[in-house]
């Protein structure tokens, strides 16, 4: 087989090399991500959420909660402490094993992740490397005034030791009892010695885990049912079936705590990476915190009185990164008119906004009109109000951005009270009365969450 690609490859590759580039673009132009700290020079890989990127980032973490927590009776959520103490990580075996090899070019000083670079320097091209030595990935830091170390603590590198150490809490509070659940959205740390790829694999993200609780027999049943149901999850919010697929882990490549672990992978621009793991972490996480806490985490079951320490299986999603997968998936340039359009085709319920209203003209006559139709969705949905430039400037800029509907006061409105809704991908238009806006644009979001369901 020749090494080099052919022509077709090499145009393939640099097509996705492009649509990363238009979409960091969009990001920037646009308001979704912004680097941090830009006025600086910005801050060693971490960015900021835009008005546009809070919105989105947000929907995602809502579809996934909505999904998991809000749809299911057996699962129930927490929130917990990102500042943890050592025991929590020495227990976990963090502290000992969340490790990558890292190496460093003897030539030009870089240090990069020895698997991940095939024995070469990436900067220099040189293979005069060190020998890998074993980098501890969390964050450390020291509560309270004094730096001793009894006041060591730890940004938490993941969200599932915080529903581990809630174990008994939440069976306490909440009555449940095997299967059940415990889910949480929130803030994660990593301390990567090469973030990169924009927001997929950076210092601070934010991560989507599931811990559920079975009883140990059990296990593989719910291991295959975890991994149908995350991978529906995405499909239903819009992502292609052609750019999703599930990846089994080799037995070399199992974290710590694993037995099985299969990864749903997105077909990125650089080819097929992860979005989510799902774990079958068995029972070692709640015996590592019994024997380090001295606290019985176990579950009595009355009915039988058998007492045993439940298994786990964790479907762990970025939700940073699910984001980023998402606008890549949805990006696209069409034409109509003859005019070349740039539309993003997210699913309404990611769009930052789902309504764009948007007075015909600056004509003072229609902003009274336009203010109105704007208060009776607001309470419905994000919506975005834009009257800077022509109609059809501002339809580009709201399909550029993903917004599904856009609904324009003109001036038959001020007759007949009504106004025109524009569909982004079609661009069909149709004429509502304003009476019946709410409950039309209600509907239309509804068969969308109907679908996620049937
Ligand atoms: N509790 C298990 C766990 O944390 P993981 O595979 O290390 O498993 C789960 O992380 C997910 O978190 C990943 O699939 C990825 O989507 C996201 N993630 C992990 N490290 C990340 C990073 N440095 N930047 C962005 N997302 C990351």
């Amino acid at each position: 087989m020749s090494a080099q690609p052919s022509k077709a490859e090499a145009g393939a590759a640099s097509q996705q090399d492009d649509l990363m580039e238009r979409v960091v673009n969009l990001c920037k132009r646009r308001g979704f991500i912004f680097a941090s700290a830009e006025i600086y020079g910005g801050f060693r890989s971490t960015y900021d959420y835009g008005p546009l990127g809070v919105n989105m980032l947000r929907n995602v973490k809502n579809q996934w909660w909505r999904s998991m927590v809000q749809l299911r009776d057996d699962v129930v959520g927490i929130d917990a402490a990102i500042l943890s103490p050592p025991q929590i990580w020495e227990a976990s075996g963090h502290l000992a094993t969340f490790t990558d090899p890292l190496v460093d070019c003897r030539n030009c000083h870089e240090r990069w992740r020895a698997d991940k670079i095939a024995g070469t320097c990436p900067n220099c091209g040189s293979s005069d490397l060190t020998e890998s030595r074993a980098f501890n990935l969390m964050f450390k830091t020291h509560a309270g005034p004094v730096e001793e170390d009894s006041a060591v603590a730890y940004l938490r590198p993941e969200t599932a030791q915080g529903m581990f150490v809630n174990f008994l809490n939440v069976l306490q509070t909440t009555r449940k009892r095997p299967p059940f659940g415990i889910a949480q959205v929130g803030k994660s740390f990593r301390n990567e010695i090469t973030p990169q790829n924009f927001v997929f694999r950076t210092r601070e993200f934010e991560q989507m885990e599931m811990e559920y609780f079975v009883p140990p027999a059990d296990a593989q049943k719910w291991f295959d049912y975890w991994l149908d149901e995350r991978t529906r999850w995405y499909r239903e919010l819009g992502m292609p079936e052609q750019r999703l697929r599930l990846r089994h882990h080799e037995p070399d490549e199992l974290s710590h705590y694993s037995v099985a672990t299969a990864d749903v992978e997105f077909l990125f621009p650089w080819g097929w990476d992860e979005l989510e793991g799902v774990a079958n972490r068995t029972d070692y996480d709640l015996r590592a915190h019994a024997e380090k806490s001295g606290e019985k985490l176990e579950y009595f079951d009355q009915a039988t009185g058998e007492r045993y320490v439940p298994h786990v299986i964790e479907p762990a999603a970025g939700a940073t990164r699910t984001m980023m997968a998402f606008l890549l998936a949805a990006y696209d340039e069409d034409e109509v008119g003859g005019e070349k359009r740039t539309v993003l085709r997210l699913d309404p319920r990611l769009a930052p906004y789902q309504v764009a209203v948007l007075p015909l003209s600056k004509n003072e006559a229609l902003e009274p009109v336009a203010r109105e139709v704007l208060g009776l969705l607001q309470p419905l949905c994000m919506c975005d109000y834009d009257l800077t430039q022509s109609i059809g400037r501002r339809y580009r800029r709201q399909d550029e951005i993903g917004t599904p509907w856009c609904v324009t006061v003109d001036f038959d409105s001020l007759e007949d009270r009504a106004v025109t809704v524009r569909e982004r991908d079609s661009t069909a238009q149709v004429r509502v009365p304003i009476d019946s806006l709410v409950s039309e644009i209600a509907g239309r979001l509804r068969s969308e969450a109907r679908v996620q369901h049937s």
